[in-house]
């Protein structure tokens, strides 16, 4: 096994000695790389976001950024990171270096004045700049580079500029001083990449394969197996091994609770654990996929998934988030059992002995707790086909984006004829365990989809679950949300509006 390190700027930097523990954000800055920043090691500000090199889904590498201060070191042993210094390139001796086009453009517009979240912001900006089907856009006559960016816009879509940007892109990243009508002025500005531009040709060749990582000081480690196989025999031969795939709750775990675990197993390159296959009665999930990755390879194709994703955390977050991790966690308010379970998914753990095969419902058996066995693994998540055609998530939260759920509910229905076949609801953050809501099912099927029912079924729903009071909201308000969901459901699908 061969001593970890990683390719920062093009250059390797070995990991030794940090401890295990170690964030990419403080390995980054102990290198003297301090444009990546610590704002809040939480993952809620961006102010440390950096650029790693992973399979890409329409080119071969793909440039994502992920919060370096959630992510360990030794998560990114043979891989490839780009920081805000890396962007420009630089001068001959004496000579300022020239700013990458992100730069510039947050330079001239204005983007930046304290400066704090200005290399956060420029790393989530770079990744969207090389985002190979917004490059598409531009190529085919979204205009760019106009003398001042904000006549350009396309006033239809608030969210997306002339150069296809998707302001999306920017959603984990804060600034608390400039304001950002500049820094939007400055990502609708920028323009495609060149043909001689380095990063936009390293999107062509594969990223760095994954290696195995043996990597251990003093009395800790994190440890990586190259296949599912091996990766089960070391789980069963360390049963206090924590797994991690995306670390974006391992990572505040580590930082804000101080947790350090003896052991980390990182399961987020296994290739058993990142495939996506449609089969004739089912589409599989792997567990180590980021959201990012579903929203992508999926493009829409399981709708209700399409509205969860965009609603889940920020861009950064769901470049390292996985289902595995969402499902791990077994929170009662992770926004993915509430549609996995309108989806009537299953779960596929693994152990050193075989598979097994666990409907959601059946997954969560307590607060935190679930049916999976120490040294078991969510190898994948099973959605039946086909897929019911009325969908809808709603998720109650103080803010739109980027903001935990106080209440979530998922719905998917089966409507023909006027009539409700079927009634899948999952809801989130009204019980120890994400629910099914099974009354409210029950009061909707072989019912008409009309005003009368949908008015009784919200009532049932109110009642629904065990909702606590805490800081997010009351058990009152999280009742009443559960009623106003369905109304709102029905108003989507009919524009019909129930008293
Ligand atoms: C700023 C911020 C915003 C967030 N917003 C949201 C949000 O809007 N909605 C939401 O639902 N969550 C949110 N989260 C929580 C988190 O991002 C999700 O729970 C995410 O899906 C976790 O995935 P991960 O791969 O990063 O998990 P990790 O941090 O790697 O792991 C989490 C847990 O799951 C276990 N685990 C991971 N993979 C597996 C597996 N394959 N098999 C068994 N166990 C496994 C780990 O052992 C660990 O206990 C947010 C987190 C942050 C920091
Ligand atoms: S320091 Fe705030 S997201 Fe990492
Ligand atoms: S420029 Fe000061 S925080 Fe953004």
């Amino acid at each position: 096994m061969v001593a970890a390190r990683i390719t920062v700027n093009g250059k390797e930097a070995p990991l030794t000695p940090a401890p295990p523990h170690t964030t990419a954000l403080d390995f980054l800055r102990e290198r003297g790389l301090t444009g990546t920043k610590e704002g809040c090691a939480e993952g809620e500000c961006g102010a440390c976001s950096v650029l790693v090199a992973r399979p890409g889904v329409d080119k071969p590498t793909d440039w994502v950024a992920v919060n370096a201060c959630l992510v360990p070191a030794a998560a990114l042993d043979g891989q490839e990171v780009v920081t805000s210094e890396g962007l420009a390139t630089a001068g001959a001796p004496g000579t300022p270096a020239t700013l990458h086009p992100v730069q510039q453009e947050m330079a001239v517009r204005g983007g930046s004045q304290c400066g704090y979240c200005t290399p956060g912001f420029v790393c989530s900006m770079a990744a969207e700049y090389y985002r190979p089907d917004r490059c598409a856009h531009t190529e085919s006559g979204g205009s760019t580079d106009s003398a001042d960016g904000t006549d350009s816009y396309d006033s239809t879509d608030a969210e997306h500029g002339p150069n296809g940007f998707d302001l999306h892109a920017l959603s984990g990243n804060l600034c608390r001083c400039t304001g950002y009508r500049p820094i939007r002025d400055a990502a609708y500005a920028v323009g495609t990449p060149t043909d001689d531009d380095p990063l936009a040709r390293r999107r062509e060749q594969s990223p760095p394969a994954p290696v195995a990582t043996e990597y251990i000081q003093d009395d800790s480690a994190y440890l990586r197996r190259s296949t599912l196989a091996e990766t089960l025999r070391l789980l069963r031969e360390r049963p206090d091994a924590v797994v991690v795939a995306g670390s974006t709750d391992w990572g505040v775990e580590v930082n804000i609770r101080s947790r350090r675990a003896d052991c980390v197993v990182g399961i987020d390159r296994l290739p058993e654990l990142r495939e996506l296959r449609v089969e004739s009665g089912h589409i599989e999930i792997g567990a180590a996929l980021t959201l990012t990755e579903i929203e992508r390879r999926l493009d829409g194709g399981v709708p209700l998934l399409a509205e969860l994703f965009p609603q889940f955390a920020s861009r950064l977050i769901r470049n390292g988030a996985t289902l595995g991790g969402n499902l791990g966690t077994g929170s009662p308010i992770g926004d993915s059992p509430p549609a996995l379970l309108a989806l009537e998914a299953s779960v596929v753990l693994a152990d050193a002995d075989g598979e097994r095969e666990v409907p959601l419902a059946d997954y969560f058996t307590g607060y935190r707790q679930s049916v999976r066995r120490p040294g078991e693994l969510i190898r994948s998540v099973r959605i039946p086909l086909p897929l019911s055609p009325v969908v809808a998530f709603h998720k109650i939260a103080k803010r739109r984006f980027d903001d935990i759920s106080s209440v979530a509910v998922a719905y998917a229905l089966d409507i023909e004829d006027g009539i409700v076949r079927k009634a899948r609801i999952g809801l989130g953050g009204v019980a120890a365990t994400p629910i099914r809501s099974r009354a409210t099912e029950a009061a909707l099927e072989g019912k008409p989809w009309s005003t009368q029912t949908v008015e009784g079924a919200a009532r049932e729903m109110r009642g629904e679950g065990t909702p606590m009071s805490d800081h997010r909201a009351s058990s009152l308000y999280r009742s009443a949300m559960l009623g106003q969901s369905l109304l709102k459901l029905y108003a989507q699908t009919t524009e019909a509006v129930p008293s």
